[in-house]
């Protein structure tokens, strides 16, 4: 078992486009399980690969502990390879949210109430589903992560302003986290 740190604002590997897996990838299995051990230490609902600086199209998810209390369901924990999500209707809503990545910032997005995702498993095989709610919430601020894009990304400006301070704090390791984390300021 290995635990990672996890990438914080600003770190480019928060940015970086996530490269597909390829079928056959030796060193996967164990990845796998060092990222849902890094989440879980981290008390994170999903973790990708990027946050732990690895630049593959691969996110964990165990997102039960948040769905069953905000909307009941339970979904087991999930690994999804070289996914892609594609919202299925118009309906959206607002809910807050937060990020490993982002400690300490908590803020409402605005996002697809219902989501189709397509992936790979851990056994590589494909699979579809449809989610909606909570559950897709949480597929769709992971796929994000694959391209690069963080929630904050969503607020409007006056939000950004508002939170400033905040993230000037993370890119300076000010931030007390009861997890690992790289800071691209801080002297470590
Ligand atoms: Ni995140």
């Amino acid at each position: 078992m290995s635990i990672f740190p996890i990438v914080t604002y600003d770190h480019s590997g928060l940015r970086t486009p996530a490269e597909p897996i390829p079928e056959n990838n030796d060193g996967l299995p164990e990845f796998i399980d060092n990222l849902f051990d890094t989440m879980h230490q981290a008390g994170g609902v999903g973790l990708a690969a990027p946050q732990v600086g690895i630049p593959l199209q691969l996110f964990v998810v165990d997102a039960d502990i948040m769905t069953e209390e905000e909307d009941g369901t339970k979904h087991g924990p999930g690994v999804f390879i070289n996914p892609e999500v594609t919202p299925v209707g118009d309906e959206e809503w607002d809910a807050e949210e937060g990020c490993l990545s982002l400690p300490d910032v908590r803020e409402k997005v605005t996002r697809p109430y219902r989501i189709k995702i397509r992936y790979f498993d851990r056994e590589f095989q494909v699979r579809e589903e449809e989610h909606e709610g909570w559950y897709a919430r949480v597929l769709q601020h992971e796929f994000d992560h694959l391209k690069g894009v963080l929630f904050i990304d969503y607020l409007g400006s006056f939000r950004k302003r508002l939170l400033r301070g905040k993230l000037q704090n993370i890119i300076d390791g000010k931030v007390e986290t009861e997890y690992l984390v790289v800071a691209k300021n801080a002297d470590r």
